[in-house]
């Protein structure tokens, strides 16, 4: 069976665009595949954090996971750190990773911009230690929004580089990035994507957040001029609303535009409220009626199934680059 790999940050708030462009289709393709679904607490902190928060959303992250569908039985969901061969691989790729690769990363480099000089040497590693995840597993495929596809590319560079180097190690992994949905954008500003660390609240519907929230944001969502309801790229606002519309539903573009013709914004922006509200309703009940014991136990499993494989692969790497540590050495004979 081919294997997935994908994750997300315990940081923030998860909102529609990490389910409708990443999430929706860890639960879908599940069935097909192995799958392993990280929540990437290493890479939470490279940004300043409050620890007793991230603890916190580590564990609702988890939980989330598994109230939108990821089931524990089929599939493994695990914290990112208490698999220490992620951050033990990150080095060794560290070794091989070229500065200018990494600094030609859009991510970073807009961190940068807003940082400028302060910009932290994880947020420049952050890319490597996202190669090491899904290396670790010997990924197949890998699902996720469209604004990690350039650091699914230096995943597969980095892992063709050592594979040269030092021999056939890694499986060279492809990006699985979803034709509708790669790239929600803000509800206050259709330029830019829905983010978790926006700091306009309004942007960003929340998995979690309750039916005024949900009907508030939809409602002061900015939409363009004209009065038409139909998908056009040159029309991003409205578009954004649409694609939301049609990923909740299910109902083809044409179906959603003749149902609209002939009516306004606010009827478009009443109705996609209703739909969301309604589809997020039992997320927070699900999310809630999973115990603290409930959880241990699976992120035990997680832990146990998923150090296990990474273990391996760690163990190959090391002695493909004779560094296989001092008992093999001591053993002469
Ligand atoms: P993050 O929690 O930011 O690490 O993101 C988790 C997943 O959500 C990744 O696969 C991202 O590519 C995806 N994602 C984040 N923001 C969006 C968005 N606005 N639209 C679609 N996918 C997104
Ligand atoms: N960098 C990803 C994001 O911000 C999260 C992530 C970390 C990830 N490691 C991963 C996604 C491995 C897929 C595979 O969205």
């Amino acid at each position: 069976m081919k294997r997935i790999f994908s994750g997300a940050q315990p940081t923030g708030n998860i909102h529609l665009g990490n389910y409708l462009g990443a999430l929706r289709n860890w639960v879908a393709l599940q069935h097909e595949y192995e799958s392993f679904f990280c929540i990437v607490n290493l890479h939470a902190i490279t940004a300043r954090q409050d620890p007793k928060l991230l603890a916190e959303k580590t564990g609702e992250l988890a939980r989330i996971y598994i109230a939108v569908g990821i089931d524990p039985g089929i599939s493994t969901i695990f914290v990112q750190s208490d698999v220490a061969a992620h951050a033990e691989l990150t080095w060794v790729l560290n070794c091989i990773a070229r500065m200018s690769e990494l600094e030609r990363m859009t991510q970073f480099k807009d961190k940068a911009r807003k940082q400028s000089e302060n910009v932290g040497v994880g947020v420049f590693d952050y890319p490597v230690l996202m190669a090491a995840d899904i290396l670790l597993y010997q990924t197949d495929l890998v699902p996720v929004g469209e604004d990690q596809k350039q650091h699914l590319e230096l995943t597969r560079d980095l892992a063709i580089r050592f594979n040269r180097d030092y021999g056939d190690t890694f499986r060279v992994p492809d990006a699985y990035i979803p034709k509708v949905g790669a790239r929600i954008m803000s509800l206050s500003d259709p330029a830019k994507k829905m983010s978790k660390s926006d700091d306009d609240l309004a942007g960003s519907v929340m998995l979690l957040d309750d039916a005024d929230n949900i009907q508030r944001k939809f409602k002061r969502a900015v939409t363009d001029s004209g009065t038409e309801i139909r998908f056009d790229a040159t029309r991003p606002a409205i578009t954004n609303l649409l694609t939301i519309f049609q990923l909740l539903t299910g109902q083809a573009p044409d179906e959603i535009e003749s149902h609209f013709a002939g009516k306004g914004y606010g009827q478009l922006k009443q109705e996609l409220a209703e739909i969301t509200i309604e589809f997020l309703r039992p997320l927070r009940e699900k999310v809630e009626s999973i115990s603290d014991k409930e959880l241990g136990t699976i992120l035990d499993q997680g832990r146990q199934k998923a150090r296990g494989i990474a273990q391996a692969t760690l163990e190959t790497v090391m002695a493909r680059l004779g560094i296989s540590g001092a008992k093999e050495l001591l053993v002469r004979n």
